[in-house]
């Protein structure tokens, strides 16, 4: 019973302590800088910031990967670098680190994971701040991404059913899809489990669409798709594919079954074809090209000069009739 009182007496002046060390705040603004993501092979430049008030001075800094300590920077120990690769397994780039700076050279994927910086500050504080981020070693795909299942073409109202694959990378890549650059609403799109190789541990993704192709899809008589792969901002990589329309066979007979008016060019081009239904999708292109294709037009001005025959020769016996008309009237009156 007669220690505790002495117990109490202590405690109190050590709390005193460290509650005006912390209220010294003789170290602040504690920042560490760490890569997102890094392609595997390359270098890491990780940075830690701090600011110090004039009475303090540095005890260390202090680099950590997980829980495990790599680096060590003390001013007052000689030498102040200090690197623990063996036990960490981290390659530090020596000449290159300091107490602003770490550097890792050749990073493998197992270098992933959270970094941490701990700045202390010297006596009589010694004030210690850790922070910590996040890094991810990217080891990305060696091949293009593929995109399987698609039709050579599709006539509105079709279903577009594809699957878009970005094989082995690590992480798995994030794959979208895009019709005319417009993202597909995500109803329309199904994202398989990533399949990881068990023995390199590489993953492959899978992004499946199935959307209902329509007339507005078609510019210029193509639908533009696109399946984009990318992990952080290391990788990316873009497919896109011009898919032309199927136009319906029904067009060959001179109908529109897509409501829009059939001139001139269209029908007698049709009709000419009519005969030969391998070249239906010849003419089809051909009127919708331009005028100054040589199918269109050489068809088209063919038949421009039967009407205007036609007209010619109705305007003749026009004439003639009403000089007939008006010469028998005149010799009637006469
Ligand atoms: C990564 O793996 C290599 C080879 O297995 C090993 O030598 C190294 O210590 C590991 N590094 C880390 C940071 O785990
Ligand atoms: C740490 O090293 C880098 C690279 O050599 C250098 O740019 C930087 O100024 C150094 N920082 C300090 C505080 O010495
Ligand atoms: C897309 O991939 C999934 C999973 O592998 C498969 O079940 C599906 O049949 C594929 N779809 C197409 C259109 O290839
Ligand atoms: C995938 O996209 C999500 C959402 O944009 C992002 O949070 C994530 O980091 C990305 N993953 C990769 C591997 O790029």
């Amino acid at each position: 019973m007669g220690t505790l009182p002495s117990v109490m007496d202590l405690r109190l002046p050590i709390l005193w302590l460290l509650l005006a060390a912390e209220l010294s705040v003789g170290l602040r603004n504690v920042r560490v800088t760490v890569p997102t993501a890094v392609r595997r092979g390359d270098s890491a430049h990780l940075y830690c910031e701090y600011e110090l008030e004039d009475n303090e001075r540095l005890y260390s800094i202090k680099w950590y990967k997980g829980k495990r300590e790599f680096f060590r920077y003390t001013p007052q120990v000689h030498p102040s670098v200090q690197v623990f690769s063996t036990v960490s397994g981290i390659d530090v780039e020596r000449s290159l680190s300091n107490e602003s700076q770490v550097v890792m050279r050749a990073v493998e994927t197992n270098y992933s994971g959270k970094y941490s910086c701990e700045v202390s500050a010297d006596a009589p504080s010694f004030h210690t701040i850790i922070v910590s981020g996040d890094m991810e070693v990217v080891d990305p795909p060696i091949e293009q991404p593929s995109v399987t299942g698609l039709q050579a073409r599709y006539r509105p109202g079709d279903i577009l059913r594809a699957n878009c694959t970005s094989h082995n990378s690590k992480p798995a890549a994030n794959l979208t899809w895009t019709i005319n650059d417009v993202p597909i609403p995500p109803q329309y799109v199904k994202l398989y489990r990533p399949i990881k190789d068990s023995y390199t541990g590489l993953e492959t993704s899978i992004l499946g669409v199935n959307v209902m192709v329509a007339h507005d899809h078609f510019v210029q008589g193509k639908l533009k798709l696109k399946c984009a792969a990318s992990i952080h901002q290391i990788y990316h990589e873009v497919i896109e594919q011009f898919i032309p329309e199927d136009r319906p066979r029904i067009l060959a007979t001179g109908v529109s079954a897509s409501g829009h008016s059939i001139n001139l060019y269209q029908g007698s081009v049709h009709e000419s074809e009519l005969t030969d239904q391998s070249d239906a999708y010849l003419t089809v292109n051909g009127y919708k090209a331009d005028k100054s294709s040589p199918l269109s037009s050489s068809s088209g001005s063919l038949q421009i000069d039967s009407y205007v025959k036609v007209c010619w020769v109705t305007f003749y016996i026009c004439i003639i009739c009403t000089v007939m008309v008006y010469s028998i009237r005149y010799l009637m009156v006469t």
